[in-house]
């Protein structure tokens, strides 16, 4: 077998994949490479062996890196628009024909988006039943997302009056009541690598396939389709359009929500 030359980005991925778990081969690498570059470069690394190293014995570097990779920027109801469709079209008919609703937020970061679903059942839909499963590859944002704590700015496009019935203030910011927090379950989950449960009713899998390879992507929707009931739904990011893929049997039923065919 060749033998990989220290300073290439196929040596990095082959050290960093047993590491992490995570195989960088599935991220498209121009955007990964300037990633991994500009965060050594900016912490003094010079080369790829010192700082794989130095992930091994410093584990703030390594927590720091790995945020850093996996970009985990979110917010409440990111994307009001959206959030508006999910409430006044696509929920009531999923409620019309099937309680409870089984959910799954893939690729959750700190947990905005699934108490986001939480908070929107229990608002316009009090009388619904259902479960909220809630995934990420990052063990210390699911740390953030079970404590709850969030800051003024995580609420950028949440409607005021929403705050007070949901949260607590306490130092620091506001915390999740118990209610919402208890109607969503967190797992850690590689979606690159790991088995999906099935049955649900409405996947949100939003700004996490923006740096995956287009056989990724073609991989993972695939397996979304095969945890789907039929007749639910997808719901995508912003950037993320399943052009192409009506092999998958997913028909866009409004912008950014897909639904498996009947
Ligand atoms: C930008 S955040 C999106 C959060 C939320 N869905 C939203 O739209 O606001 C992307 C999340 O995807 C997660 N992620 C990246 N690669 C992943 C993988 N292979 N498996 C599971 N989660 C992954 C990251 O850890 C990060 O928390």
């Amino acid at each position: 077998m060749a033998i990989l030359d220290t300073n290439t980005y196929e040596w990095f991925v082959k050290a960093f994949h047993p590491k992490s778990g995570l195989d960088l081969n599935f991220y498209k690498q121009n955007q990964m490479e300037r990633r991994i570059n500009s965060f050594m470069s900016s912490r003094g690394y010079k080369n790829y062996p010192d700082f794989i190293k130095a992930l091994d014995q410093d584990k703030d570097l390594y927590d720091a890196f790995f945020k850093h990779l996996t970009i985990n920027v979110t917010q409440f109801f990111r994307d009001t628009n959206q959030w508006k469709t999910l409430r006044e079209e696509i929920l009531p008919k999923l409620l019309e024909k099937k309680v409870p609703l089984k959910i799954w937020s893939a690729g959750c970061s700190s947990g905005q988006e699934p108490y986001s679903m939480a908070i929107t059942l229990m608002e316009y839909f009090p009388q619904a039943r259902f479960t909220i499963l809630a995934t990420d590859i990052d063990v210390n944002v699911l740390e953030q997302a079970k404590k709850g704590i969030y800051k003024e700015a995580d609420f950028a496009s949440t409607a005021p009056e929403i705050i007070p019935k949901y949260f607590t203030p306490v130092d620091g910011g506001y915390q999740i009541k118990e209610q919402v927090k208890r109607a969503v379950t967190f797992q850690k989950q590689n979606l690159l690598t790991d088995r999906f449960d099935s049955g649900f009713d409405l996947l949100a899998c939003r700004n996490v396939v923006i740096y995956f390879t287009e056989d990724a992507k073609d991989m993972l929707y695939r397996k979304f389709s095969d945890s789907l009931n039929p007749g639910g739904i997808l719901f995508t990011g912003s950037t993320e359009h399943l052009f192409g893929m009506s092999h998958l049997g997913f028909k866009l039923v409004s912008s950014f929500f897909y639904q498996k065919q009947l």
